[in-house]
């Protein structure tokens, strides 16, 4: 079924989904896959953009998905934007939205729990741990529902791109995973939807979160000792921010945590602080002396 008042192609069933998917397929068309919450800004656009260079199709899937969220967090107050989503995915090329009902992700007597350990250990688990649980089990339904070739995931959420490569291995996902560049706003900020949360004051402070990871990771890539050089962003980050969950560099490729002195290998540099009643996450890639 298509939704009348949307300006591009649109399910809502997981058949309506599978009906155009299967029609690309039949003609030899390659499927890609953007996975939002919707109120879609430009770091979403730009993972539609390079799902659609990879891809000969794109489905953009836009789900405000309630495992993820704990009691008392944000998921009634989310930002529902479905009518400015689809006219933004119309702008930018994509060919289908997926907004399914509830129903159609979490069915009368769901039962099932996906259970992730490796990157999902420590950081944001830390401070929410249903948060990964609930990413990875709605990923790998999505991705079963799609069935795509290639899907894109932003490397803003770096931990969660690491946990989707994990599990879409562990799961024989049969998907290819890209990342995501971050888009930023001038000042550095991340743009996140949940920045829309941000009074101007806020929004003031949250810019400098970037330049402290920025300064921490030029630390590291100029042999700066690994421990020495994360007290003193976090100090930096506290003297800002209303909370600082963590400031941190870890092994790129596992999160795991570095040896003190100079860093060796590929490293990433992650935070997430609060500003106000809002929750900032950022990261940065660290070049090795
Ligand atoms: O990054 C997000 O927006 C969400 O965690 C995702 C991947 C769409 C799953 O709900």
């Amino acid at each position: 079924m298509s939704h009348p008042a949307l300006p591009l192609n649109a399910a809502t069933t997981i058949a309506d989904l599978r009906r155009h998917v299967a029609d690309w397929r039949a003609d030899g068309r390659r499927v890609g896959f953007v996975p939002t919450m919707g109120a879609l800004h430009e770091g979403h656009l730009a993972l539609v953009r390079q799902a659609l260079k990879a891809a000969d199709r794109v489905v953009v899937s836009v789900f405000v998905n309630p495992a993820q969220f704990a009691q008392g967090e944000d998921f009634d107050s989310y930002p529902r934007t479905l009518e400015e989503d689809a006219a933004k995915l119309a702008r930018t090329g994509a060919q289908l939205i997926y907004a399914p009902a509830a129903r159609q992700i979490y069915p009368d007597g769901f039962a099932t729990e996906v259970r992730m350990g490796g990157p999902a250990a420590g950081l944001e688990s830390a401070a929410r741990p249903h948060f990964f649980h609930g990413v990875a089990l709605v990923v790998a339904k999505l991705l079963n529902q799609v069935r795509p070739d290639i899907a894109v995931f932003g490397e803003k959420d770096y931990q969660q791109l690491l946990v989707i490569r994990r599990l879409a291995i562990d799961l024989d996902l049969d998907v290819e995973i890209l990342a995501g560049e971050t888009v930023r706003e001038a000042d550095g900020l991340a743009l996140s939807s949940r920045n829309a949360y941000l009074s101007p004051e806020d929004r003031r402070r949250a810019g400098r979160l970037n330049v402290i990871l920025a300064e921490f990771a030029l630390a590291l890539s100029e042999g700066a000792p690994a421990r020495a050089a994360e007290a003193e962003a976090v100090s930096k980050a506290e003297r800002v921010f209303d909370a600082v969950d963590y400031v941190t560099a870890r092994d790129a490729g596992t999160l795991g945590a570095l040896p003190d002195g100079p860093i060796q290998g590929p490293v990433r540099v992650l935070a997430a602080v609060k500003v106000g009643s809002t929750r900032l996450i950022d990261n940065m890639a660290v070049t090795p002396p």
